[in-house]
């Protein structure tokens, strides 16, 4: 959709939003001081509130020591409970099965350790070719830490020739003609790269009907499969163990 730039400040004025919030990073020799911020992934925008909130932690540390994991304003032995109920709402769980916890790459890794079930020709792992580089190296090491070879055991899905991103067809038609070969498949619900919204409702369903497991990765409302699992990380059509 093109929103002429007229139409673009009237907007902005009726609804200016949070940039103020953020620290923007200005956009030297440009029309606009400040950049138009677009990374989706790696590191957003600095809050303006981060410099505040952190120093109150070191304070409470310089003060404290040790004692600042009970006695902090903020004690930080149960820190992970300040971000359980956004969290919550952001990924559409219920508080009980949410935790923030690790590295993105950890979890991926622990989540692989329980789902990711090779046996006899069903041991493949399917993800996009587009898949964030350290989510690739992550499932090269299972497929290794199974004793698999990486190269015949993952699967990257590539778009079609002339394509940018993926359907969801392509993942459809691939598991509905390998399917039974599949023992994991593991999207992104959102993109990084490209902002692609995969269906993974859909997705999941074709999972079921041939894949062991799938996964997405960013379990956000709109990426959540909705069966049989709340949180959108895991399905296990095959009554094995979930994780929520
Ligand atoms: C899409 C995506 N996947 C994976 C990662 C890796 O996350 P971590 O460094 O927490 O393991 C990042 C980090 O920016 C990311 O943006």
């Amino acid at each position: 959709m093109h929103t002429p730039e007229r139409e673009a400040h009237r907007l902005d004025e009726v609804d200016p939003g949070h940039r103020h919030l953020f620290h923007v990073p200005p956009a030297d020799g440009g029309d606009h001081p400040e950049a138009a911020y677009l990374a989706g992934n790696s590191l957003g925008l600095q809050p303006r509130a981060t410099r505040d909130e952190l120093l109150a932690d070191l304070d409470a540390w310089g003060r404290l020591g040790v004692e600042g994991h009970l006695e902090a304003e903020r004690a930080w032995l149960p820190y992970h409970e300040l971000l359980t109920a956004p969290a919550a709402r952001l990924v559409g769980g219920l508080p009980a099965e949410t935790v923030v916890m690790n590295s993105l790459t950890v979890n991926l890794h622990l989540l692989m350790v329980s789902f990711y079930r090779p046996a006899g020709a069903r041991t493949r792992i399917v993800i996009e070719d587009g898949a964030f580089p350290s989510d690739s190296y992550a499932v090269r090491s299972q497929a290794r830490f199974h004793g698999l070879d990486p190269d015949d055991t993952v699967i990257r899905l590539r778009p079609r020739a002339g394509e940018d991103v993926l359907r969801t067809e392509d993942v459809t038609d691939y598991l509905a003609a390998e399917g039974d070969r599949v023992a994991l498949l593991l999207l992104g619900g959102v993109n990084y790269l490209t902002g692609e919204l995969l269906d993974i409702p859909a997705i999941t369903a074709a999972a079921g009907r041939s894949a062991r497991w799938s996964a997405g990765t960013w379990p956000t409302r709109s990426a959540t499969c909705r069966w049989p699992c709340t949180t959108g990380t895991s399905t296990s059509p095959r009554g094995a163990p979930t994780n929520t």
